[in-house]
């Protein structure tokens, strides 16, 4: 891109890791270390606002991560239970926008209904808009679209024709959402573990090996300065 693009990116994605490797090293269980990434989802969303970023958008929850033990998956529901009930007068303070993304059909009805809750109190919030994905999966995302606009085709077979990428935007549970620019994964790992694999099809991918508990603001900080000096070209030469 020219050297006039904003390096600030419009949309950031976290790929939280290393919540449970965290709190073994400190003898605790791995809810430990979860409850200590709470703490960590506070910092960067108050340095995302600080840092006229638009979108922060988080992996809270895959599709995959149902196959947990069962006392772990009660316990990350009930920590989003806590944590939603618990967040509403900082999000209003910080002007922040709260949205959920995901297969919302399999959480329980108390959680989808603090979720709208709290959703519908925050939809006007101007500063940034914070995605949390629960029961996502890049996956699942592809096929729900897939479905829809097979439905949409079997009730006019036009909506296929001259059907461009960018229409199928518009299918996926992000629709109106801008790609994410930046996927940062913390704890080591690189992978993108059916994450945003339509959406990040040009994201640039930072990794470090510090744990998500550990990833407060100067962590975020320095991820963002090295995405500053990234040179995007999409698939383009300069
Ligand atoms: C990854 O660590 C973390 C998760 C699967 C859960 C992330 C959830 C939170 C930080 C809690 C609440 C979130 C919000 C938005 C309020 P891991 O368990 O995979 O760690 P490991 O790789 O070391 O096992």
């Amino acid at each position: 891109m020219e050297s006039t693009e904003k390096k600030v990116p419009q949309h950031v994605s976290i790929i939280m890791d290393g919540n449970g490797r965290w709190a073994r090293e400190r003898g605790k269980e791995r809810v430990y270390g979860h409850l200590n990434g709470v703490e960590s989802v506070r910092a960067v969303t108050e340095e995302s606002v600080a840092q006229g970023i638009k979108y922060l958008s988080l992996y809270a929850f895959s599709e995959e991560n149902w196959n947990r033990p069962q006392e772990e998956v009660g316990y990350l529901m009930e920590l989003m239970m806590k944590s939603i009930a618990g967040e509403f007068e900082n999000l209003m303070k910080n002007g922040v926008r709260f949205v959920v993304l995901g297969n919302r059909a399999r959480l329980s009805a108390t959680l989808n209904g603090a979720i709208d809750t709290l959703m519908e109190q925050t939809k006007d919030n101007p500063n940034l808009t914070l995605i949390v994905f629960l029961s996502y999966s890049g996956k699942w995302d592809i096929l729900q679209a897939a479905k829809k606009l097979a439905l949409a085709a079997v009730n006019d077979p036009h909506v296929l024709d001259n059907l461009q990428i960018q229409d199928f935007d518009d299918y996926l549970v992000t629709a109106g959402v801008p790609d994410p620019d930046l996927i940062i994964r913390t704890s080591g790992e690189q992978r993108i573990s059916n994450y945003l694999l339509w959406q990040g099809a040009y994201s640039e991918f930072y990794f470090t090996d510090v744990m998500w508990p550990d990833f407060r603001k100067e962590a975020y900080r320095e991820a963002l300065a090295e995405y500053a000096r990234r040179d995007r070209r999409y698939g383009k030469v300069k």
